[in-house]
């Protein structure tokens, strides 16, 4: 999808000829995982009249900082809109502002046979193969059922992924009336309107779709406990496969937040599907990610500052959707899968990077640490701690939702296409380097060592020279 310049892996094993001059990184006691994918942001987006707090830059900057070396931003064309000018939008947006490897989804947020054929250059002409389709927000860009399914079927016949916001946004709109009504105008109105039958009814009703339509399945962030359960029966049922998504934010805090007195606390958790008030669903998410109920955990980092949320403060409908991500989601992860016991380290490799490698062909470049591969690699420290705060991330936004939690590991060293960018907690990354940096022309030699105990991995000077990914069109587990 985006032309840049690739430093892979040239070693990796034991007993390895060092090259003069190479840098060691002792990673003794630590862990070395490849670099993290994080299968969902809204980096510039502009929504409900609003504007992220982070762009390409600071978006992937607070990226690198927790661990993750590829994000995936949805482009999401407003209603009516050519999805290739929204798609050439988005290059603009990001290409000359990332500090680490992009991808993109394209939404489907509107239905016409023009669609369609946007839909088959986007993938012949610009490597995209993943599309989202709304089954709410209803007057922005929700499709029908009978548009969805079409829109699958195409998928499926572009052998592309197809993706749902799974939430019915017709109960969402009349449960919305009802409260507004009745005087309720406050964050809490947003989970009101929305309970776990709501997004769990969406979730069957678009597994039975993608089921007719022949058509593999994506749901992207699964927020409760029902959700889960209804995608758990549709996995053993359904022959196309069906993955799911859940959150940072789901596993990391919870609906409770809603009630908080102060509106920006409130409002600042507000997201589609919203937090739940049961307190037992964080746990239960993070089990389901470790039994591969769940199969990846991204952020959905779309962060509005605290006079964007405000747009909402007398009507929760018009509170900008959205909540942080892509810096916390690894430590937010380790500290409540990995520390708690319920997940082993390779299982948390598996769903914050190699299954997003996997289901979004990217893989083999990313997602794994193997001579050819992208070097793209965290060290990370089982028992570095620190406590989460506004003041400290690298994001451009004036909150934090994970606030005041103590995390035992995070990354000591990021290493992003070959460049030290994390080092050894110093964070060293340039705006737009991943595609102006006009010093990594061929043969440019970045060469270290990470020394693990006795295995050594060696990143180092083979320069590819520009070329495109992904190049081909594989869902994995679908043949
Ligand atoms: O509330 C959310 N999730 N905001 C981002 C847009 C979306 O639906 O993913
Ligand atoms: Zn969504
Ligand atoms: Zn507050
Ligand atoms: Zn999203």
């Amino acid at each position: 999808m985006l032309n840049k310049k690739v430093n892979s892996f040239q070693q990796v094993g034991r007993n390895l000829i060092i090259p003069g001059g190479t840098r060691i990184i002792d990673a003794t006691g630590k862990l070395v995982m490849p670099g993290g994918i994080d299968p969902h942001t809204h980096l510039e987006l502009e929504m409900m009249g609003a504007k992220t707090a982070d762009d390409f830059y600071k978006g992937t900057k607070a990226a690198v900082a927790g661990g993750t070396t590829t994000i995936i931003d949805f482009v999401l064309p407003n209603k009516g809109q050519s999805l290739l000018e929204a798609y050439s939008n988005w290059r603009q947006k990001a290409d000359n502002k990332v500090c680490c490897d992009y991808a993109l989804h394209v939404g489907v947020t509107w239905w016409s046979p023009s669609v369609k054929k946007e839909m088959e250059q986007l993938v012949a002409e610009h490597g995209v193969n993943s599309f989202k389709m709304f089954m709410a927000y209803k007057d922005a860009w929700m499709l029908e059922d009978y548009d969805l399914m079409v829109a699958m079927e195409t998928c499926a016949e572009l052998r592309a992924l197809a993706q749902v916001h799974a939430e019915n946004g017709n109960i969402i709109a009349r449960n919305t009336e009802k409260l507004l009504e009745a005087g309720v105008t406050g964050p809490e109105g947003h989970q009101l309107s929305r309970d776990e039958e709501v997004e769990a009814e969406a979730v069957n009703r678009a597994c039975v779709i993608a089921n007719q339509a022949n058509s593999p399945l994506y749901i992207v962030h699964m927020m409760s406990k029902s959700a889960v359960k209804a995608l758990r029966i549709a996995r053993t049922r359904q022959r196309p496969p069906v993955y799911g998504e859940t959150l940072a934010a789901t596993v990391g805090t919870d609906g409770t937040h809603y009630k908080n007195a102060c509106f920006r606390h409130a409002a600042a958790h507000v997201l589609s599907p919203p937090l739940r008030p049961d307190p037992s669903t964080p746990e239960a998410i993070v089990q389901a990610l470790a039994d591969d109920d769940l199969q990846l955990i991204g952020s959905d980092n779309c962060t509005f500052n605290e006079k964007e949320k405000e747009l909402g403060k007398g009507n929760f409908t018009k509170i900008p959707n959205g909540v942080n991500g892509v810096e916390d989601r690894m430590a937010i992860l380790w500290q409540k899968a990995v520390n708690t016991g319920i997940m082993d380290p390779c299982r948390f490799v598996a769903v914050t990077s190699t299954t997003a490698a996997r289901i979004f062909n990217l893989w083999p470049q990313k997602g794994r640490i193997a001579v050819n591969s992208d070097a793209d690699v965290v060290v990370w420290d089982p028992r570095l701690e620190r406590t989460i705060s506004a003041a400290t991330h690298h994001h451009a936004v004036d909150f934090n939702i994970f606030e005041g939690q103590h995390v035992v590991g995070s990354p000591q060293y990021v290493i992003v296409n070959g460049r030290v960018c994390l080092d050894d907690g110093n964070l060293r990354v340039v705006e737009g380097e991943i595609v102006n940096n006009s010093n990594w022309g061929m043969g440019e030699t970045f060469s270290f060592m990470i020394l693990v105990q006795s295995l050594l991995y060696q990143v180092s000077s083979k320069t590819f020279g520009t070329r495109l990914w992904p190049q081909e069109l594989r869902i994995c587990e679908y043949v």
